[in-house]
């Protein structure tokens, strides 16, 4: 009975792009070296629920306003359902987080409105925190498996990067300097005519693929770029040989996978030689993909390492991890009038804090 009440509850919401999402974690305050040695005071957190609902469309891409108003019409049933499944009552929770920070202005701002509201509606003291989204990918890998230190590869729809943590905070080693790995992937299925989300449509169509068709490979540096293979596997599109038939679109998928992917395995190996890091973890939607998986996994192998993947809920947008990062975050709490957005946030302007 004793340890019930000790049981805190945050209920987390996202809302950065196409993805509503809200999400109850459970978890005790204890010392630090009860705590199981990843953060700071925190014990027993457990996931209860994540609950989400996204835009999609058949065929063409996401417009903001639109995406705004899904967020709009299914935000209600989607809290309301976080707070069911997690088996709590809405006045047993503590804590509400949202994503603050970074993502498109028009859909932060109904969770910013959604999380304020239910700030306001619950109780006088009831704490609010507002989270950078990159960030919650890259720590609910931690939670959710073993690793401890890891190199992060960040493969999202509009973020790419490689993350590491070095002097209290995540650094960006390497990153896109261009479009994001899935936005590239949907903008490339909007070309063949295969709807939003157009990644796992890619996917599906390389798995019967076989011939390589040689593609460009940019890597400058630490950092990818991901327009001029667009722009040139649009061409093919648009060529005889892709009309013909001569190239397939199950051909085209699979080069451009393995294309992209390299370029990712890559630069996070080149991540972990440098910081001498054993550990990859794996974040975003795009890490969703079994391809990039494998070629992570055979990789880090290769170099004595481990890589570490979460359930594909996890990867893709998803509100656990906005409750997980509050909880993380718990001390900073703000009030409803504080409780902003900002679009332009970046992983490395945060102060990392929780970890011991
Ligand atoms: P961000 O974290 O940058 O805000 P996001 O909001 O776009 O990203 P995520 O849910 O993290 O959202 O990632 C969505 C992306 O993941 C989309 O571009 C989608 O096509 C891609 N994706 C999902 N599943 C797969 C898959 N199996 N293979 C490749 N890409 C995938
Ligand atoms: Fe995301």
């Amino acid at each position: 009975m004793k340890n019930k009440k000790n049981k805190k509850y945050c209920l987390g919401i996202e809302s950065t792009a196409h993805t509503f999402g809200a999400a109850v974690v459970e978890f005790t305050e204890q010392p630090d070296e009860e705590s199981g040695g990843k953060y700071r005071g925190i014990g027993n957190a457990r996931i209860l629920s994540n609950v989400r609902d996204a835009f999609s469309t058949e065929e063409g891409g996401m417009i903001p306003a639109e995406v705004a108003d899904h967020h709009v019409r299914v935000c209600k049933d989607v809290v309301k359902r976080a707070v069911e499944e997690a088996g709590i009552k809405p006045e047993d929770i503590n804590l509400i987080s949202y994503s603050r920070a970074p993502g498109i202005g028009h859909t932060l701002r109904i969770g910013a409105m959604a999380a304020r509201s239910l700030a306001i509606a619950l109780k006088p003291e009831m704490g609010l925190v507002g989270v950078n989204h990159c960030i919650a990918h890259l720590e609910i890998g931690r939670l959710l498996t073993d690793s401890t230190d890891p190199v992060l590869l960040y493969a999202s729809g509009a973020n790419t990067q490689i993350i590491a943590y070095e002097g209290g905070k995540y650094r960006i080693f390497g990153e896109t300097l261009d479009i994001g790995i899935g936005n590239f992937l949907d903008q490339f299925a909007r070309e063949l005519g295969l709807g939003f989300p157009g990644g796992p449509k890619v996917a599906e169509l390389a798995e019967k693929g076989r011939r390589y068709i040689e593609l460009p490979y940019v890597v400058k540096g630490m950092d990818l770029s991901f327009g001029g293979i667009l722009t040139y596997v649009k061409k093919i599109i648009n060529s005889d040989d892709f009309r013909s038939g001569r190239i397939t679109k199950e051909d085209l998928c699979f080069s451009v996978q393995e294309t992209v992917f390299a370029m990712l395995t890559e630069v996070s190996e080149r991540a972990m030689a440098h910081c001498g890091k054993k550990e990859l973890l794996l974040g975003g939607g795009v890490a969703c993909n079994t391809r990039l998986q494998e070629m992570c996994k055979i990789m880090a192998e290769e170099r004595n390492a481990k890589a570490f993947f979460v359930p594909n809920q996890f990867n893709i947008d998803n509100a656990a991890m906005i409750a997980w990062q509050g909880v993380l975050q718990r001390e900073q709490t703000i009030s409803p009038e504080e409780a902003d957005i900002d679009p332009y946030e970046r992983t490395d302007d945060v102060k990392v804090f929780w970890r011991i």
